[in-house]
């Protein structure tokens, strides 16, 4: 029997029905409520709110769940490859190795951009944040590579998996820009990763030779970021892709959402804290002190999140991962240490613990991909590269919906009411 709910307003009673979820997870459907009743609902940052149904990526924030496609995300970071897994958060299912094999064809047929738009990179200052750089660029696809209205499968296929390799391409072209070094092409050769790394650190007269550990450890950062519910930079991903607006254009306007510090920059901004605490001479409890007091803009950035009520798995398995690159061959980071420190006192005071803020999946990142080389405002272009495909399957999966509307939402208006004009020589 369907479920419903009993809203009363005043003498009238209203039967709201109750959607349920594959894990379970229930909905009130208010899609008729301002058609029925005349209300709309408040929902300040849209926490208690479902904006669709998507059958991508599931989250159980108080158990500390993530799962892409039903496969959990520690089953993903240990077995699978990124370019399997952005295939399995287009597709739905894990690739046949035939199918795996067209797919990185694709990815690796599209990894160049047009040559004009090289022109672009010298028309940005030096000082330009790559973030910038990236919205930009991307929204430029546009002008090159036009889309057709209604694409093939395959037209779509190289379209999705051009913007995974092309992305990737941009971001390590705009470093190697930014620093006065010749660009480095991809090469039919390498793995998607490892292709980005010899994009990144290989010149014509330095070969760079990489780790297969810190590939591996790359390689798990893009799985983890690949995709998370709908999270700001998804939902805007949906808000803009819902006017039919071009796609290049939709991507760049999640880029934009995610550069936010309180999104994906928090990976930069938890790197900046740390060195900030470092250089105070700081063991990180003053720190903690200022960020509980809630004076100026002190958070402890990595810390706390809308929907993990307990620890994000992900930062779970980048806390590893951190152990194991940061004790290679001794390699020691003051901030590591700092870092776990920040953690205890977090994990053990009344503030932290009573807001549920445990580190989330931007606590540890930041510090891998400083083992790693990636320099610090080129964190949260990684935590780009990782989330297209996250972005691209909701931007097809809102496509295959029958009877997509444009996102609309309403508002409490708290302005002026009726008033007349008042001539310039009467006020
Ligand atoms: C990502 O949504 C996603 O899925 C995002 C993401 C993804 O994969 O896409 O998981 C990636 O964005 C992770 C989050 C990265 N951001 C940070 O690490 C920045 C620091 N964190 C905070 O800004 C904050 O915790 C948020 C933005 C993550 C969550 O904010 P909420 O849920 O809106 O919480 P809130 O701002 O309403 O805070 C509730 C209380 C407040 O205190 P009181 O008013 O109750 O006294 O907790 C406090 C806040 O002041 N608080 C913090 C804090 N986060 C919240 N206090 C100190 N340090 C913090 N980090």
């Amino acid at each position: 029997m369907d479920e419903s709910a009993i809203l009363r307003v005043g003498d009238n009673e209203y039967s709201l029905p109750i959607l349920t979820g594959s894990e379970g997870e229930k909905a009130l459907d208010i899609s008729n409520l301002r058609k029925d009743t005349g209300l709309i609902t408040y929902d300040n940052g849209f926490g208690n709110t479902g904006s669709c149904r998507s059958a991508i990526t599931f989250i159980d924030g108080e158990k500390g769940i993530l799962r892409y496609r039903g496969y959990d995300i520690d089953e993903l970071a240990e077995h699978s490859s990124f370019v399997e897994t952005a295939y399995l958060l287009l597709y739905g299912v894990l690739p046949t190795s035939e199918e795996l094999r067209q797919f990185s064809r694709v990815l690796n047929e599209s990894s160049l951009i047009h040559e004009d738009m090289h022109h672009f990179f010298t028309g940005f200052p030096r000082t330009a944040h790559p973030m910038g750089i990236l919205s930009t660029m991307v929204a430029s696809l546009a002008a090159f590579y036009p889309i057709p209205d209604e694409p093939t499968t395959e037209e779509e296929q190289y379209i999705l998996g051009s913007l995974i390799s092309q992305v990737r391409t941009i971001a390590a072209f705009s470093y190697k820009k930014s620093i006065g070094d010749p660009i480095v092409y991809p090469s039919i050769h390498c793995r998607f990763v490892e292709n980005f790394m010899n994009m990144m650190f290989s010149s014509p007269v330095k070969e760079y030779r990489t780790d297969p550990d810190l590939l591996r450890a790359v390689e798990v950062f893009l799985i983890l970021h690949a995709d998370h519910e709908q999270n700001c930079s998804t939902s805007t991903v949906r808000m803009t892709g819902s006017s039919l607006a071009n796609l290049y254009a939709v991507v760049s306007a999640g880029i934009s959402a995610l550069w936010g510090k309180r999104h994906g920059g928090a990976n930069q901004a938890v790197i900046e804290m740390l060195q900030r605490i470092h250089q105070s001479g700081d063991d990180g409890r003053k720190f903690s002190e200022q960020a509980k007091s809630g004076k100026g803009s002190e958070r402890l950035m990595g810390f706390g999140h809308r929907v993990y009520k307990n620890y994000d798995p992900r930062a779970t398995v980048l806390k590893k991962i951190c152990h194991r690159v940061l004790n290679k061959d001794g390699v020691s980071d003051p901030l590591f240490d700092i870092a776990l420190r920040l953690e205890e006192a977090a994990l053990s005071e009344d503030y932290f613990l009573k807001r549920n803020l445990y580190p989330n999946v931007d606590f540890y990142s930041g510090l891998i991909l400083r083992a790693v080389g990636i320099p610090q405002d080129m964190f949260t272009v990684l935590f780009t590269i990782g989330r297209m495909p996250g972005w691209l399957a909701r931007w097809r999966e809102m496509h295959l919906e029958p009877g997509l509307r444009i996102a609309r939402p309403r508002q409490i208006y708290t302005g002026e009411n009726k008033r007349n004009y008042v001539p310039i020589k009467d006020r």
